[in-house]
């Protein structure tokens, strides 16, 4: 039965009326190799077609194309059958896909390609669409990433779902079958690496021993076309070599890395790079030197440009502020003012990967105007399918919606279209590299995120880092049928609670931009207002008994609007046309400040925490509705999170709508706060 949440959405459940469908009569693969991706193509396509239809096909890597389905590269197609069918352009990673009744062709550009268009193709069955098609599929940007918080000794940072598949008491676990489950997982969402190890990272994983380990990670990776990436600790020449320096201009540092790169290609020759949490929250870098970020960044990108590999650095760089008293201090600022400065100067093998917002995977945030201040650099966008802030799994927070809030949005820069999806996708600066990254943290757990209905966040994720433009609600659509089948009542009703979700946690959470309202300090679970102020981590709301908000205004404020483009900084500049959403993130109002929706900032927290938490309730009893038309197991797990987030939405509205009654002492116009 927990086969049901370790397969997700690929469990290839038996089709009702599937078995008068016509189908191909074998499978070619046009790669036999163990360790290739089409041959893993060929075995996937076998396993779909025998649980979908109960149907067993043999696979081969020869026979007559008629009434086969053909799965391999262009290349391959061609030397087998001397014509290549593809109409359209393929790029890396691309893929074409040909159902003509029981003569199927899955070609992809690469390997890796042919293997997601035979998922594409298992995905259709699956849901029980037997059109004939005939289409090419390109990737939005080449960086589809994963990073894993996983920290050597089998903890996760931030990790909802168990321990670690990768890690145990400080090497690779022996048993890698959950990492290969994970690289089925995510191939078929047409990931193409994971970065294993937190971003605190640990000098003793690239030693000698470690090395070795991870080999065996990126060995159980490969036949999924999924390659391996490292974090590293920028004081390793130190920790591990001996050196008295890490200073990235010295040259014992520069030998040092170089070797250690040499070492990881010996072991990995697919490797795929470097993830860097440098001069953040403790972590050493080249600040401590004196050195820019761009020369952190290039002591890496020198290194393993002769292996073609790449370096994803942080942009998630700030000083603590430990004061707050200072109206002009603003962690929000940290990011454009430590690198627009280097823009330019970075090699053109690291791309600057920044989180959605400037502070830190808040309910709701604005774009980062890191996104609009690096013309010529490289960039990705940092999401994290592990809900930190965001009920940690134990509440459904469906997030496609708010990731869009970030892509979707027109930074106007130079005054011209400037979507932040067609930033990180390279197109709108005529960058070569950009992509996405996904904090993901599965564990253990028999769901890998603690949750059966949180999966619905990762693959969402895979769908939309290759294609920005899908419909969220889409998305979710096929998850559902994948994961819980057919029937339209689950469909809808799943649809319904996902995307009533991200509002309602938003309404009990934290409104209007002033974040989301949890413990800062250790947790970030649970109410908490107060410790977001007089803390040096810098996620203040300044409320006091009269007002709320951070004035980030340039004329009065901390300046953080002018780090947009002149279009959107005027916009937020103005409390006139900043939306009401992000009020508090721009604007310091008292509680009494009219909404454009014509309630008062205070009426509006009261009713959006009853609202909200009304909705989480309302899970339930829709979650229940679905008895007998999913397994009773799964069933019964969701209930147990629906009711849980139903209590706790509960409490979230009482903690907060009574905390800021009692330090306003305004009255609740519905009378449902306070005493009275
Ligand atoms: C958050 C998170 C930390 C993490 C950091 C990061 O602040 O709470 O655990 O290390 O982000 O992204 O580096």
């Amino acid at each position: 039965a927990a086969e049901n949440g370790r397969q997700a959405w690929l469990r290839y459940a038996p089709l009702p009326q599937g078995h008068n469908t016509p189908l191909p009569s074998s499978i070619i693969a046009l790669n036999s190799s163990t360790n290739s991706p089409v041959n893993t193509a060929g075995q996937e396509l076998q396993k779909g077609i025998q649980g979908i239809f109960g149907k067993h096909l043999s696979v081969r890597n020869t026979g007559k194309e008629t009434s086969s389905a053909v799965v391999g590269t262009v290349s391959q197609f061609q030397k087998a059958f001397g014509t290549s069918p593809v109409k359209d352009k393929l790029e890396e990673d691309g893929f074409w896909l040909n159902v003509k009744g029981t003569t199927v062709q899955i070609l992809g550009q690469t390997e890796r390609g042919a293997l997601y268009g035979a998922f594409e193709y298992l995905s259709m069955l699956a849901q029980g669409n037997f059109s004939n098609v005939e289409y090419a599929m390109n990737p939005a940007a080449p960086v589809r990433w994963i990073n894993s918080w996983d920290n050597m000794d089998g903890s996760i940072t931030r990790g909802f779902g168990g321990n670690s598949i990768f890690f145990t008491d400080g090497h690779v676990i022996s048993d890698l079958t959950r990492a290969s489950e994970y690289a089925r997982l995510l191939s078929s969402i047409r990931i193409n690496a994971v970065v294993v190890n937190d971003v605190n990272a640990n000098f003793a994983t690239i030693n000698p021993a470690n090395i070795q380990g991870v080999g065996r990670i990126a060995d159980v990776f490969r036949p999924y076309g999924i390659q391996l990436g490292l974090s590293l600790d920028f004081a390793s020449p130190m920790e591990l070599g001996n050196l008295s320096t890490y200073d990235p201009l010295d040259p014992g540092v520069i030998a040092f890395w170089d070797d250690i790169t040499k070492q990881i290609y010996h072991r990995i020759p697919d490797f795929a790079g470097y993830l860097v949490k440098a001069d953040s929250e403790g972590t050493p870098g080249p600040l401590v030197y004196n050195r820019t970020l761009a020369d952190g960044a290039n002591l890496f990108a020198k290194a393993i440009k002769p292996f073609g590999g790449i370096v994803m650095y942080r942009a998630f760089v700030y000083n603590q502020l430990p004061d707050e008293g200072d109206w002009k201090a603003d962690r929000a600022n940290a990011a454009v003012n430590f690198f627009q400065p280097l823009d330019g100067q970075f090699d053109d093998n690291v791309i600057v990967q920044i989180k959605y917002g400037p502070i830190d995977f808040q309910v709701r945030e604005p774009a980062s105007p890191l996104f609009a201040n690096l013309l010529e650099t490289n960039t990705a966008i940092e999401l994290q399918v592990a809900q930190e802030y965001l009920g940690q799994q134990c509440h459904l927070v469906y997030l496609p919606p708010l990731w869009r809030t970030i892509l979707d949005f027109d930074l106007r820069v130079q005054n011209q279209s400037s979507l932040v999806r067609n930033v990180i996708t390279g197109e709108r600066f005529k960058r070569p590299l950009g992509g996405s990254a996904a904090v993901v943290n599965v564990g253990l757990n028999d769901t890998w995120l603690g949750s059966h209905l949180s999966m619905s966040n990762l693959y969402a994720y895979g769908r939309l880092a290759w294609d920005w433009t899908s419909d969220s609600e889409e998305i979710l659509q096929d998850w559902t049928r994948l994961t819980f089948g057919l029937d339209n009542t689950v469909v809808d009703t799943i649809t319904q609670m996902s995307m009533a979700s991200w509002p309602a946690y938003e309404n009990y959470s934290g409104n209007l931009g002033e974040q989301t309202l949890n413990d800062i300090l250790y947790t970030h679970f649970g109410p908490n207002p107060q410790t977001l102020d007089n803390t040096p981590w810098g996620q203040w709301t300044r409320a006091d008994h009269a007002s709320i908000g951070m004035d980030r205004t340039v004329s009065n404020g901390t300046g953080f609007s002018g780090q947009y483009p002149p279009e959107v900084a005027a916009m937020y500049e103005n409390i006139e046309t900043t939306p009401d959403n992000l009020l508090l993130w721009f604007h310091h109002v008292n509680y009494t400040q009219k909404l454009k929706s014509g309630k008062t900032v205070i009426q509006h927290f009261y009713d959006a925490h009853y609202e909200g938490a009304e909705t989480a309730q309302n899970f339930v009893t829709m979650w229940q509705s679905l008895k007998g038309k999913i397994d009773d197991e799964r069933l019964e797990d969701v209930l147990f999170r629906q009711v849980f987030q139903a209590g706790h939405s509960i409490v979230w509205r009482d903690a907060i709508v009574n905390f800021y009654n009692k330090i306003s002492g305004i009255p609740d116009d519905a009378g449902r706060v306070g005493h009275h």
